[in-house]
């Protein structure tokens, strides 16, 4: 029997675009839906609503085979589907919690339009019990058909989201013991590469996720803080990494000091996991002080920008995207950063990224001023402040901004440059994770 599926994904994000495509490419015959018809007719047309390395071209091979297309209604395709994904948003609500509106009206839609038998597949990210709450929606509902509910959430990082999907460390699958078969018939495709299946209930696999997210910001919280313990006694930091992330039991990913963590999902899930524990009563000291510490991070990088310039000084900021290699600034400790200098008359901060200016541009507006290049951010400054591992950043050159600044100092907050150069052109230098000269 062929393992190929119709499936339709609702949801055009990240998670659900990068889903679907992948999924086609994996033989399966996908229909994406979203009800943003300015994004569906654009992704008709060949144009991606995110920025996200290879997606346009995985998008314009599965469309031309015929395996993927797009719609706003969900209504004429999920009778046709052996598999409905749902990979909607769950933005964080204020007392953070996960904000479950657009699932729950995507189950709902599902629930009254059903005229045969389906598996629910969930990717978007649930706090643990939701899946089963859904799944008792669908056992409640007057619906006739029996539905079944599958979590499989989803471990894509932005920027390296076809290959994290292609090739994962694992795939996780919350089910029924009588949805196995066809969960590795849909998966048949990675269990053919020998790719690791693991097949749990749908709590558990909840759980995972969630756990997956806060343990890898915990790593990152803690090496943040070796940083600045290295900078304070003289510890070389890149040491440090490798000598605990050669023991195995640590492991060196994910051990990059930098500004703090950011993105849609750290900060959200680690505050859903948190507002989940004080539900229950469980004591989360630890996932808890993930943020806490994360919080602290950004104020003391800010700290040392407010303690290397004078109100009047302009401040030259490349990178305004929470990582390389992504247009997305959401929760990105940039943009914290520069709030932070902004209410502490920091105005004067001239901006570059290579992707992400228009989406800052929307949320700091004219409280800054945008740039086209470092070169032309970095006139009259007084500081360059490195925030994110675009590459290139790393091939600034001293030279070029020695005739440009009005006083020469730079901050790396990714440790991604050349600093023997900067100190060779008598630039004032601040690395973190190092102590000052
Ligand atoms: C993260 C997880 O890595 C994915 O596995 C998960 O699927 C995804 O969240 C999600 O839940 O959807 P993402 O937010 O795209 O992926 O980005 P990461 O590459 O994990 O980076 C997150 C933040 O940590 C960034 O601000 C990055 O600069 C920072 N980081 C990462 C460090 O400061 N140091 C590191 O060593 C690694």
């Amino acid at each position: 029997m062929s393992s190929a599926r119709k499936v339709v994904v609702i949801g055009t994000g990240y998670v659900g675009l990068v889903s679907g495509v992948c999924f086609s490419d994996m033989g399966h015959q996908v229909t994406c839906i979203d009800t943003n018809q300015e994004k569906i007719d654009g992704l008709k047309e060949g144009k991606m609503p995110i920025f996200e390395r290879g997606l346009e071209d995985l998008v314009s091979k599965s469309v031309n085979v015929g395996r993927l297309e797009f719609d706003i209604d969900m209504r004429d395709h999920i009778n046709k589907a052996d598999a409905v994904v749902i990979a909607v948003g769950t933005p964080i609500k204020e007392d953070g919690s996960a904000n479950l509106d657009f699932v729950y009206r995507v189950v709902d839609e599902i629930i009254q339009n059903l005229s045969k038998d389906i598996t629910i597949i969930i990717k978007s990210t649930i706090p643990p019990g939701t899946c089963d709450f859904i799944q008792k929606k669908f056992d409640e509902s007057i619906s006739q058909y029996k539905s079944s509910v599958v979590s499989n959430p989803e471990f894509l990082r932005e920027g390296e989201a076809i290959e994290d999907f292609m090739n994962p460390d694992r795939v996780v699958i919350g089910c029924d013991s009588d949805k196995k078969e066809e969960m590795k018939n849909f998966y048949q495709d990675h269990i053919s590469r020998n790719i690791s299946v693991i097949f749990t209930n749908r709590i558990t696999a909840e759980l995972i996720k969630y756990s997956s997210n806060s343990f890898l910001a915990m790593k990152i919280a803690f090496i943040n803080e070796i940083a600045s313990i290295s900078e304070k006694i003289g510890a070389d930091m890149d040491g440090v990494r490798l000598g605990i992330g050669s023991d195995s039991r640590i492991g060196k990913k994910f051990l990059n000091p930098g500004p703090g963590f950011g993105g849609s999902c750290f900060p959200k899930d680690i505050e859903a996991l948190v507002e989940l524990s004080d539900k229950i009563n469980a004591d989360s000291k630890v996932i808890r002080s993930v943020n806490n510490s994360n919080k602290d991070r950004i104020q003391e990088i800010a700290n040392n920008i407010l303690a290397m310039t004078e109100p009047k000084d302009n401040i030259c900021f490349l990178g305004m995207t929470y990582k390389a290699n992504t247009d997305d600034v959401r929760t990105s400790p940039s943009i914290d950063i520069i709030r932070i200098l902004l209410v502490n008359n920091r105005t004067n901060i001239k901006c570059y990224d290579p992707m992400g200016i228009e989406s800052a541009r929307k949320i700091l507006s004219d409280k800054v001023t945008y740039h086209n290049n470092i070169y032309d951010a970095a006139e009259d400054a007084s500081l360059v402040v490195i925030a994110t591992e675009w590459d290139e950043f790393k091939d600034i050159q001293p030279e070029k901004l020695s005739n440009l600044m009005k006083s020469k100092s730079i901050y790396d907050l990714r440790r991604i440059v050349n600093m023997k150069q900067f100190i060779e052109a008598d630039f004032k230098t601040k690395v973190i994770g190092l102590q000052d000269a």
